[in-house]
């Protein structure tokens, strides 16, 4: 604990104290998730005389369909300001498609078809991996629904190798990252600002990663009501999100979406069933059908939710628990070894799994209903921090289509 986290806590301890004396605060102050400082992220600035910044060459690169093997898919193709940097989609459309969010399609009929995953948000990726103490270490950040990668700077390289979402055909997987040097080495506008923040013949693999990954860690919004609610604003939630707040942590939604980032950035089974739009079951990290928890901050935009976007809304997501953790304790599920139990447009558990393959923290959640679901809905409205950084170039150095073809 550094000086400013100790006497950040000795304040909490006092006011938390002072207030409990009075009863009519006792649930205003009850924040189940403490408040540790959340140290931004460290930002390289300019080298001496450098005209650009390796965020500012990072961002071109986001933005910049060059990355693409046919010249069309940029990062923000999937990941726009517009929809929260996801793309508002169950599952994203990388090479060959056509247009922004829900209304991107596949325009060319040839063999590369949808990306498997639903696209996550890359606001506050910066703190992957935070832990409840607000302590994150960016070199093992875990990365993707199922934690396969570690670090912003590694993730970044992996989408230009994946032949759905940025490859295509236009080179071999081995090829991709000299075919993709000898492209920006062309540029004289990359030249110039590859030398100014790296220096001479720095257009390398672990640079373009470094550019990119110091770019998403602009990209952060932690000024939520609840943020400033937790800084001592007593009016700054709702009566209906501090309630919400509180059976969030009785129901034990907490277990996993704990810490600064409401995620412990660990794998769980929850049993989200399969999406059918695909022709296979995704089996998640090892074949356990287990994802990461992912952050509850900023969901208004990033819908729709879960690892391949089956759930509609945060009503249908936050319905699915109460199917699974029924499911978990062996009752609800009409006694067929299929899972399917709820109705209407409920999600029922993934088939392929068994009642005692749902992660302990589902089966033991507390019951819940409708009016819980509401105020639940409330609080993580209350996680939203509208005010990130949505800027959008106005040109990018290759000349093409800024974001790529998303018109
Ligand atoms: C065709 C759509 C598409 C494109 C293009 C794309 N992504 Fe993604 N991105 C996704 C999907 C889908 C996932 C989740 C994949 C998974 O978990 O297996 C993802 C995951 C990520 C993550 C992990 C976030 C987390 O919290 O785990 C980051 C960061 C990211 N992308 C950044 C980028 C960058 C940088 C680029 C450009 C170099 C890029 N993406 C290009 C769709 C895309
Ligand atoms: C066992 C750990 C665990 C518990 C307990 C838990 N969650 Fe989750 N949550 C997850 C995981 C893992 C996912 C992603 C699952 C997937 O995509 O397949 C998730 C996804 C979500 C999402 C979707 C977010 C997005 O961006 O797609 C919401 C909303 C959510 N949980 C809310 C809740 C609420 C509310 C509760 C309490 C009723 C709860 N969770 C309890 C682990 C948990």
């Amino acid at each position: 604990m550094n000086l400013s986290k100790i006497l950040l806590f000795l304040f909490s301890l006092t006011f938390i104290l002072a207030c409990q004396s009075d009863d009519s605060f006792d649930n205003d102050i009850d924040n189940p998730f403490g408040n540790p400082d959340i140290e931004e992220p460290d930002i390289t600035p300019p080298n001496n005389g450098s005209e650009i910044s390796e965020s500012a060459l990072g961002k071109l690169l986001f933005w910049d369909p060059i990355l693409s093997g046919e010249l069309d898919v940029a990062c923000a193709t999937c990941h726009h300001p517009d929809f929260g940097y996801a793309d508002g989609r169950q599952l994203s459309i990388g090479v060959g498609g056509q247009g922004l969010g829900p209304d991107r399609f596949d325009q060319v009929n040839d063999d590369i078809g949808l990306v498997p995953r639903n696209s996550p948000t890359i606001i506050n990726t910066a703190f992957n991996g935070m832990d409840v103490d607000g302590d994150y270490n960016p070199n093992q950040a875990p990365m993707f629904w199922d934690n396969r990668e570690r670090s912003l700077e590694a993730q970044a390289i992996g989408p230009l190798h994946s032949f759905e979402e940025m490859r295509g055909h236009a080179y071999s997987e081995a090829l991709t990252m000299d075919s993709i040097i000898a492209r920006l080495e062309a540029i004289p506008e990359y030249l110039q600002y590859f030398n100014e923040v790296y220096g001479n013949n720095s257009i390398t693999e672990d640079n373009i990663g470094s550019a990119i990954a110091a770019f998403e860690r602009t990209i952060i919004a932690i000024n939520s009501p609840f943020d400033r609610f937790s800084d001592g604003d007593q009016g700054a939630m709702t009566q209906q999100q501090i309630r919400g707040m509180n059976r969030f942590e009785q129901i034990g939604c907490d277990d996993c979406h704990s810490g600064p980032m409401f995620s412990d950035f660990e794998l769980h089974t929850i049993g989200v069933p399969d999406n059918n739009q695909l022709s296979f079951s995704d089996e998640g990290a090892n074949g356990t059908y287990a994802f990461r928890t992912p952050t509850l901050r900023n969901l208004d935009e990033t819908g729709p939710y879960f690892h391949n976007g089956v759930a509609g809304n945060l009503q249908q997501t936050i319905q699915f628990y109460i199917t699974a953790r029924n499911f978990a304790n062996n009752n609800g599920n009409g006694g067929g070894g299929n899972g399917g139990n709820g109705g209407g447009n409920g999600l029922n558990v993934n088939p392929n799994l068994n009642p005692n393959d749902i992660d302990n923290d589902v089966e033991n959640l507390r019951n819940f209903d409708g009016d819980d679901i509401e105020d639940i809905i409330a609080f993580i409205r209350a996680l939203e921090d509208p005010n990130f950084d949505r800027s959008i170039p106005a040109s990018v150095p290759s000349g093409l289509n800024v974001g790529g073809n998303i018109d």
